[in-house]
C-alpha cells in the first residue's frame, strides 16, 4: 500500500467496517510507520483496490492490523492468500506469534482465521462497544508453528 492507494482504500474501508471504520488520515498514521513497525498491502483487480492488509510487528510478536475484501471479490481465496502474504512478512521480521481481534459476531473473518490456523485464546468484553465483544485469536508462525 502506498499513498496514492489510500483513497480507494479508505472508500472500501467505510463500505466493509460501515460501524466504526479507519479514516484516511488513519491509514496515513499506519504508512508513516513503514516499514519500521508496520507493512502494508493491496490486492488490485481490473477496478482497482480490492483488497488490503496490514501488520503491526515488533518481534517476537505481531499483530493483524486489517484485513479486508470487496464484497465483488469475496469467497475466492483474496482474503487467505492477503493473510498468507502477511504470516510471510511477519516471518521475515522474526516473529513467532501473531495476534487479532476479532468481533464475536463476524463469522467469515473468524473461519478465514481459524482455516489459517488460529486458535481462540480470550474475549475481551464490549471490545467494540454496545455490547459487541472481541475474540482474541493466536496463531505461532516462524520457529515456533506446527
Ligand atoms: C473476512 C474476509 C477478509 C474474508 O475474505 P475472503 O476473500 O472472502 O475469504 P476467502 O475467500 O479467502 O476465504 C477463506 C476462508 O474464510 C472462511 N470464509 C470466507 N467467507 C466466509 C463466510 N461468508 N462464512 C464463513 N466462512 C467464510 C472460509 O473458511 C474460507 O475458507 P474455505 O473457502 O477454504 O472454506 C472478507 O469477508 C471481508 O473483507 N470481510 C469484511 C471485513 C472484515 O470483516 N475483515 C476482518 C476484520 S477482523
Amino acid at each position: 500500500m502506498r499513498w496514492w492507494d489510500v483513497e480507494a482504500v479508505a472508500v472500501l474501508e467505510h463500505e466493509l467496517f460501515a460501524d466504526d471504520p479507519w479514516s484516511a488520515e488513519q491509514f496515513w498514521g499506519e504508512l508513516a510507520h513503514v516499514p519500521e513497525t508496520r507493512w502494508y498491502a493491496v490486492h488490485e483487480d481490473d477496478s482497482g483496490v480490492d483488497g488490503y492488509v496490514g501488520l503491526f510487528a515488533v518481534p517476537p510478536e505481531a499483530d493483524v492490523q486489517t484485513i479486508a475484501v470487496a464484497p465483488r471479490s469475496q469467497g475466492r481465496g483474496l482474503g487467505r492468500e492477503l493473510l498468507d502474504a502477511l504470516v510471510v512478512e511477519a516471518e521475515r521480521r522474526g516473529c513467532t506469534q501473531l495476534f487479532l481481534e476479532v468481533r464475536v459476531d463476524n463469522a467469515p473473518a473468524i473461519g478465514l482465521y481459524e482455516r489459517a490456523g488460529f486458535e481462540r485464546q480470550g474475549r475481551r468484553t464490549n471490545y467494540y462497544g454496545n455490547g459487541i465483544d472481541a475474540l482474541v485469536l493466536r496463531r505461532r508462525i516462524g520457529g515456533e508453528s506446527s
